[in-house]
């Protein structure tokens, strides 16, 4: 197999994963991971969330997010940065603490500023904003930033990615947003509105976090139209999930599913690259989060390539 980056590379895109601490401190994992023929791009699973480095205010810890960024450094992979401004791994210290909009603008533009500055030149990708919209898909999502400053926090949001970072492109990340629905026609609308105020976006990060046998009919048609903005398009965090026990027959689905996924990407000029949210089984989160479901990843917990793989393959 030449391997999915190199392959990606091909047509001028990119494959890569997330990972997390955890894996540092596993050899074989690494041996797999600095594999730069498989994988180009490296995200920070967790490290660069807000409770990772800014637990408490205008207090900074980067030493977890260094060591990942560090590990893709050294086998020259490119780094994704995740992510900035989210209501979840949020510290209480943000979401309990009763900001007025002035107050919370600022706290937002020093996180931002100070998270963005540190790895300034070494981040290619960051997600700027993720998970805004609420699953209904006919609003915000509500959460702190959206109660107290509505719309208007994704763009304060945004320019001060952009002044600390200008050479990094900046996404705004969401899952559910997959096939043409309400969730994803929300999310179409706010860009095209963000787009229009001079909000700098620079990309749609779809998180396709998908079902087997679920996965829609139209995520080629969706994610051409995020594009159709005039902004790229990655696949950020793709796994799909197969409901337990494995079978060969749901390993045969699991691999045309990942096949359209990766087929709908590359037939999109602006679709850059695709990021699957860890690559061996026994790493994804997907068993802590949906009982009964799992072996989602294209690598099997002993780093054997499932069928899965060759989807991918086939397609780039
Ligand atoms: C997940 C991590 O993989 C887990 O380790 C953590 O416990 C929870 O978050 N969408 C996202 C990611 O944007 O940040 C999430 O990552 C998975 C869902």
């Amino acid at each position: 197999d030449p391997g999915l980056h190199a392959l990606a590379t091909r047509k001028g895109r990119y494959f890569g994963i997330a990972m997390d601490n955890p894996a540092l401190s596993d050899q074989t994992y690494l041996s797999y991971a600095k594999n730069t023929k498989e994988f180009g791009v490296v995200t920070v699973g967790n490290s660069l969330k807000w409770d990772a480095t800014e637990p408490s205010r205008n207090s900074f810890s980067y030493d977890r997010a260094d060591a990942i960024v560090k590990f893709a450094e050294a086998n020259g992979q490119a780094v994704r940065g995740h992510t900035l401004v989210w209501h979840s791994q949020l510290p209480s210290w943000v979401s309990n603490g009763n900001f007025n909009a002035a107050e919370l603008t600022r706290i937002i533009e020093s996180h931002v500023t100070n998270v963005m500055t540190k790895f300034k030149g070494r981040l290619f990708h960051w997600d700027v904003v993720n998970e805004v919209v609420d699953d209904g898909g006919n609003k915000l999502r509500d959460s702190v930033f959206s109660r107290t400053l509505g719309e208007e926090f994704i763009a304060i949001a945004f320019r001060a990615a952009r002044k600390a970072d200008p050479a990094c492109k900046l996404y705004i990340n969401d899952y559910n947003i997959d096939g043409l629905d309400a969730k994803s026609t929300f999310t179409y609308d706010l860009v095209k509105r963000l787009l229009a105020k001079g909000v700098p976006i620079d990309g749609v990060g779809v998180q396709a976090h998908l079902i087997s046998g679920s996965v829609p009919g139209s995520i080629q048609e969706n994610w051409a139209r995020f594009a159709s903005l005039g902004v790229d398009v990655a696949i950020t965090e793709l796994d799909i999930r197969i409901p337990l026990p494995v079978t060969d027959a749901k390993l045969q689905q699991q691999k045309k599913d990942y096949n359209a996924v990766t087929k709908a990407c590359a037939s999109i000029p602006r679709c850059v690259g695709i990021t699957i949210w860890d690559f061996p089984d026994h790493y994804s989160w997907i068993p802590s989060v949906f009982p009964q479901e799992g072996a989602a990843l294209p690598w099997d917990s002993n780093y054997k390539k499932k069928p899965a793989y060759y989807g991918i393959q086939e397609a780039l």
